[in-house]
């Protein structure tokens, strides 16, 4: 399936919701008509799945977009990298063929994520855990990598091919008394010199990179992680991650001014799902959430978690479009819903509670319809639904999980 290319030369793609909207699948198609992919903030913390060779995988670091052979591929300055995640993540391509290496730039301004920002992760969230606080994190150090960067004591990947012995044995002490966690500094040392041997041509000044590329007329795809209900500014504090998620967080992340933004696309799913801790005003249990999270397939791709499933709440996707200015949905996992008699959508917030409306079901399979003709009519009036609330087009609508079953309005 080709979608033909009529977005701006700078589009970015950002969740609507808390994340694992699917995105990936949205990103996979447009990158064939984009020279540049590129991932600004997060870290190991995403989760997309990747058919490579049949096999899946799933990327934790590597934008969805890696596998088109002419993308050039930027990690950008707001990333945090765990480098050995990075470097497995690298093998995998490799054995299925595929040398991303060459194509890979990352930022000499990103921050390096140790091992001893995941320990130190899993120690505060029991810490947290204890009184009734735990957030539910990744536990892959994110919070701890980005409070090392805002405490100005995190280490930027221009730092890679620098001796950081001493600096890691320092703060091995430090944080040993700090979080009673062992710090191995000789690890974290031969983990970046293994770093160093294969990504030492990568990291560069990714920021005049990318203006060099709009310069040039070529076309960036900005592929948003996490999601904007996780937003550290925006999101639903304290149970957010700790980055900017937004699409100026994505620009402040990769140095794009914003006068070269083009289209974003907001993705959103049609219900909603959460993983972790926090506010989740449509949130079903029993029967009817198990039913979404079995035929969703809605568990953690990081973690392996059962995601907490709802229903899909208007109100979060008009916020996110006002955040983000989205121009139009792509609304994913229709298909998820076919097997429901009603279908209940969150229209409006009062008093702290969504006011529902009962949509009715079509109870017929949507998996792999193309057109948006084809659809049942019920499937279409949830759709109108969307766009009548939110003020924006539904431009593109997933139908199941492979490439090709995708609506392109
Ligand atoms: P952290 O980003 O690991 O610190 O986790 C903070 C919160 O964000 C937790 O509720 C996580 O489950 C959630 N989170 C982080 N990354 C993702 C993601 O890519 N998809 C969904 N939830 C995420």
């Amino acid at each position: 399936m080709h979608i033909p290319a009529c977005l701006s030369p700078v589009t970015a793609v950002i969740g609507a919701q808390w994340g694992d909207e699917g995105k990936g699948k949205l990103i996979d198609l447009l990158a064939e008509d984009f020279d540049v992919v590129a991932r600004a903030c997060g870290g190991a913390n995403a989760g997309h799945t990747i058919v490579v060779g049949g096999k899946k995988h799933v990327f934790r670091l590597l934008p969805s977009g890696s596998l088109h052979e002419h993308a050039e591929i930027v990690l950008g300055a707001g990333m945090v990298i765990h480098l050995p995640t990075l470097l497995e993540e690298i093998g995998l391509l490799r054995d299925a063929g595929i040398d991303i290496v060459p194509r890979l730039k990352i930022s000499h301004e990103a921050h390096i994520l140790f091992d001893f920002h995941k320990e130190i992760d899993g120690v505060l969230e029991e810490r947290k855990a204890k009184s009734g606080k735990g957030i539910g994190t990744t536990r892959r150090g994110i919070g701890p990598a980005y409070m090392d960067k805002a405490a100005r004591s995190g280490i930027r990947m221009e730092k890679l091919s620098d001796d950081l012995d001493m600096l890691l044995r320092e703060r091995a002490m430090e944080l040993g008394a700090q979080y009673g966690i062992t710090v191995d500094a000789g690890m974290e040392q031969k983990q970046l010199q293994d770093a160093v041997a294969m990504l030492g041509n990568c990291v560069i000044d990714a920021t005049t990179l990318l203006h060099d590329r709009i310069s040039a007329g070529k076309k960036i795809l900005i592929e948003g992680a996490q999601a904007t209900l996780l937003d550290i500014d925006h999101g639903t504090y304290p149970y957010v991650t700790s980055s900017s998620t937004t699409i100026a967080g994505a620009l402040q992340g990769l140095g794009i001014a914003p006068k070269h933004l083009g289209d974003v696309i907001g993705v959103a799913k049609a219900y909603c799902t959460r993983v972790g801790a926090g506010e989740f005003l449509t949130e079903v249990e029993g029967e009817t959430g198990d039913r979404l999270r079995e035929r969703g397939g809605e568990y953690g791709s990081v973690t392996k978690r059962p995601r907490r499933c709802g229903w899909l709440h208007l109100p979060d996707l008009n916020r996110s479009a006002m955040i983000n200015g989205c121009a139009c949905w792509n609304i994913t996992k229709l298909d998820v819903l076919d097997t429901e008699a009603v279908i209940p959508v969150g229209i409006e917030e009062k008093n702290g509670k969504a006011v529902m409306k009962e949509c009715t079901g079509w109870k017929t399979s949507t998996v792999g319809v193309t057109s948006f003709e084809k659809l049942p009519k019920e499937a279409q009036d949830l759709i109108a639904l969307i766009e009548k609330e939110t003020g924006l087009p539904v431009r593109y609508i997933g139908t199941g999980q492979k490439r090709e079953e995708m609506i392109a309005r």
